[in-house]
């Protein structure tokens, strides 16, 4: 249940328990930690896990007789850990108390979005009516991102004695968030080190194996009424054992306040030294929350998208543990958009080719993460240049899995769950990730007139990958045409042709339309930089005429396949057979993951006209009719608007929606055309991480692409937005289930425009702090312009 600003679950369930942790996740972009029971160390439903944004590790580990190399984003120490139990004054000591005791009586967990404060309230009593009522609050502090802090209050009801509490930093954790990775080793934290500093800190050291990123964290344990602990160290983690007394109108609180140091942070600094110093210099409890909760108010003043309803409601959820992976604190970091967030292992913390569905919101509300995220790319151009140059071609080849260096970090293998077979993995074939970081660099530039970064790194990056492109086709002599050959698509379930010996399928129609779209953004940029830009990269380059020319042919005689009047996701997919969906979904029900099914089964997806996600459609997600047409017009294909029409009807009758951006592109793509089953598709989006539409894969981590995607559904969706430095544009459609919303977004030099939607009118404010007006392109070629200081309101 859930209300206004709260998230709340008023009743404990242990089955859901991995997917409160999830949802219950609090963050500052620098890292986050799971909203998992300070009770409980991990075991059962339970799985604490912190994560620190862009700390990997690499491992070795033997998996099916082979060996393998895996990158995590590391699960560091438990620094959430208390455990409790009452001693009375008469009678033995209670157990250790949990969710999971017998004696649980209430349980209530809060997550208050507005202020980023996680709230647990449990009752507890035994058989001889001994009440205790425990309270915790928890934060990862938005404003200074090396702290978070946890405070516990005890009350007891109808007896007096004692609490005993135990605060302990725990390093024995490991990576074992994932069951399908069980086989690959997850001991990723080594050399600990552990003592004890007065006024009641803790601290415990280590580093990773490899690279060995030091880590510190330093705990100070408060307890009111003031009590010295008894103080013990393992190798791998400490304990404070305080004995606090309650009674009638005695309550008694622990605070417990972690500071986080690596050896990642800048400037360098030993992470134990700095660990103790931020921990000697950590504020009271009240104050390090009134801290963070006027950060988080700065950063809602800048993120929010009002829409009343629960939809409203789930979206704020979504802007929240969006803004708590990637917020302004990101900006100052070298990390890339983790697809499952930083809540939870699932795909080991990896960057996929998902920041294409989350720049979009990050360029209107905060560019400056924005650009990070796209820096995180350009610093491993030279790893994509080497990718490429291994693979005997020019240019940029970025990974399909990306971590730490840069270099591609798909699995070889992968476990059906379903077959318990390990099966060999090209999904790493997916080579249109390139095309969506020149996209995303384009965007970028687009909506926020950031010249200087699309002429220096920017350009860098696009041009790249176009070089990429001109060389990684082959011409086809009989059609004149040039192919794609051997590669994945966004639907993953085709990653050959059915009894071929060798991975990959041909002109996957959504990579050699975006190729085609690189090439040609990158000679627009071309033409468009000043001259000594221009000649100062072609010559940094080595950019000849005759490459350029190549680029202008390969950009207008890529082969797009068709078949039945639609285009066909790839060469032959119109001559695989058809499967029979009716049956599938009345033997199995869920059919989302029909690979594994048939896989099972003894068969195999490749033969079946049934992908597992939008990936034809993504064309709609990605570009207007408009610019559809310019593309295949470009490409010297005949397009009818008729033809994208029905190759969208053609593909929702064979897509299983294995993955949550497949709901969120049929939304977009269907409201974008106003069909009737548009709501259906965005609702599916919406609760994919809120009812863990997937099955169970929330709790392995959120589905940061999907979250973002919805947000971005409405403002960009709906409104048919774009910006730029020449003002903003907007061409709605309009989507009965989503009538009226607000939010504020950057557009151009202009910071704070606030844009209110209602049906059949809008209305735009610009901040006093203005410099100059702001130009509007309204529907039907109307300009109008709004003054600073002004709200005005235009009928659409
Ligand atoms: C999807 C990919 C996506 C990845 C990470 C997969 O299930 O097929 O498109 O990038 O998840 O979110």
């Amino acid at each position: 249940m859930t209300t206004g600003w709260t998230w709340r679950y008023d009743r404990y369930d242990a089955g859901r328990e991995p997917l409160v942790e999830a949802l219950c996740t609090l963050g500052n972009g620098r890292f986050a930690t799971r909203g998992s029971a300070p009770e409980c160390p991990a075991g059962g439903p339970h799985y604490p896990g912190t994560y620190l944004a862009g700390c990997y590790d690499r491992l070795t580990s033997v998996v099916a007789g082979e060996r393998v190399e895996n990158e995590d984003l590391v699960n560091l120490p438990n620094w959430t850990l208390l455990r409790y139990r009452r001693l009375p004054d008469e009678g033995p000591p209670g157990d250790w108390l949990t969710p999971d005791s017998e004696e649980l009586r209430h349980y209530d967990v809060r997550l208050d979005l507005r202020a980023g404060v996680l709230t647990r309230h449990l009752f507890f009593e035994d058989a001889r009516g001994r009440g205790l009522r425990v309270s915790h609050i928890r934060v990862v502090h938005m404003g200074d991102s090396g702290l978070a802090a946890q405070r516990t209050l005890f009350r007891a009801y109808g007896w007096s004695g004692s609490v005993e509490v135990r605060s302990v930093l725990d390093g024995t954790v490991t990576n074992a968030g994932v069951e399908r990775y069980r086989h690959l080793d997850g001991r990723h934290l080594t050399d600990h080190r552990t003592g004890f500093e007065p006024d009641g800190v803790a601290w415990l050291s280590c580093r990773t194996v490899d690279p060995g990123i030091g880590i510190a964290m330093a705990v100070r344990t408060a307890t009111r009424p003031a009590r010295l602990a008894r103080e013990t160290a393992t190798g791998t983690g400490t304990a404070q054992t305080y004995r606090l007394p309650v009674g009638p109108g005695r309550s008694a609180t622990v605070v417990k306040t972690l500071a986080l140091h690596t050896s990642m942070d800048w400037p360098a600094a030993d992470p134990l030294s700095a660990a103790t110093d931020a921990i000697a210099r950590a504020p009271s409890f009240p104050r390090l929350l009134s801290g963070h909760t006027a950060a988080w108010q700065r950063v809602w003043e800048q993120g929010e998208l009002h829409v009343p309803g629960e939809a409203g409601r789930i979206l704020r959820l979504h802007v929240f543990h969006l803004l708590q992976t990637l917020s302004p604190h990101t900006a100052d970091l070298d990390v890339g958009v983790p697809a499952r967030g930083l809540h939870g292992e699932a795909y080991r913390g990896h960057v996929f080719w998902d920041e294409l569905f989350v720049l979009p919101y990050l360029d209107l509300h905060f560019p400056e993460v924005a650009r990070a995220l796209l820096m995180y790319r350009h610093r491993r151009l030279p790893a994509a240049r080497e990718a490429a140059r291994l693979a005997g071609r020019q240019g940029a080849m970025y990974p399909w899995q990306s971590a730490s260096s840069g270099r591609e970090e798909t699995q070889v293998l992968h476990l059906n769950p379903r077959s318990g077979r390990w099966l060999a993995d090209h999904s790493r074939l997916q080579r249109h990730v390139g095309s969506a970081v020149a996209y995303n660099v384009w965007r970028y530039a687009q909506a926020t007139g950031d010249l200087g970064f699309l002429h220096s790194a920017g350009a860098e990056i696009l041009l790249e990958v176009a070089r990429y492109w001109a060389g990684a086709v082959v011409l086809d002599p009989e059609s004149g045409r040039y192919r794609i050959r051997g590669v994945v698509g966004p639907d993953e379930y085709h990653d050959a042709y059915p009894g071929a010996s060798a991975p990959g399928i041909d002109d996957n129609a959504y990579t050699n339309v975006t190729a085609a779209w690189v090439l040609a953004r990158g000679l627009d940029l071309l033409g468009e930089l000043p001259e000594a830009r221009r000649s100062e990269l072609r010559e940094q380059l080595a950019l000849d005429d005759g490459e350029l020319d190549r680029w202008e042919d390969v950009s207008r005689r890529l082969h797009v396949p068709f078949h039945q009047g639609v285009v066909s996701q790839f060469e032959g997919y119109g001559d695989l057979a058809e499967l029979d969906w009716e049956a599938y979904r009345a033997r199995y029900g869920d059919i989302r993951r029909l690979d594994r099914i048939l896989e099972a089964e003894g068969d195999t997806v490749n033969r079946y006209q049934a992908s597992k996600q939008a990936d034809t459609l993504m064309l709609g997600y990605l570009f207007r009719p408009e610019e559809l047409h310019g593309l295949f017009g470009r490409l010297g294909y005949a397009w009818e608007d008729e033809t994208w029409r029905a190759t969208v009807s053609y593909y929702l009758r064979r897509t299983s929606h294995g993955s949550t951006l497949s709901s969120l592109v049929h939304g977009w793509v269907l409201a974008r055309q106003m069909g009737a089953d548009a709501w259906r598709y965005c609702e599916e989006a919406l609760l994919a991480d809120v009812a863990d539409v997937q099955g169970g894969t929330t709790g392995e981590g959120v589905h940061l692409g999907a979250m973002a995607g919805t947000i971005d559904l409405v403002e960009r969706g709906i409104t048919g937005l774009e910006t730029g430095p020449e003002g903003l544009r907007v061409a709605p459609v309009p989507l009965a289930e989503i009538p009226r919303f607000t939010f504020t977004l950057c557009v151009g030099r202009h910071r704070g425009v606030r844009l209110r939607m209602l049906p059949g009118r809008l209305a735009v404010r610009v901040p006093a702090s203005s410099a100059g007006p702001l130009a509007v392109f309204l529907p039907g070629d109307r300009r109008v312009t709004v003054a600073p200081g002004q709200e005005r309101w235009f009928r659409l």
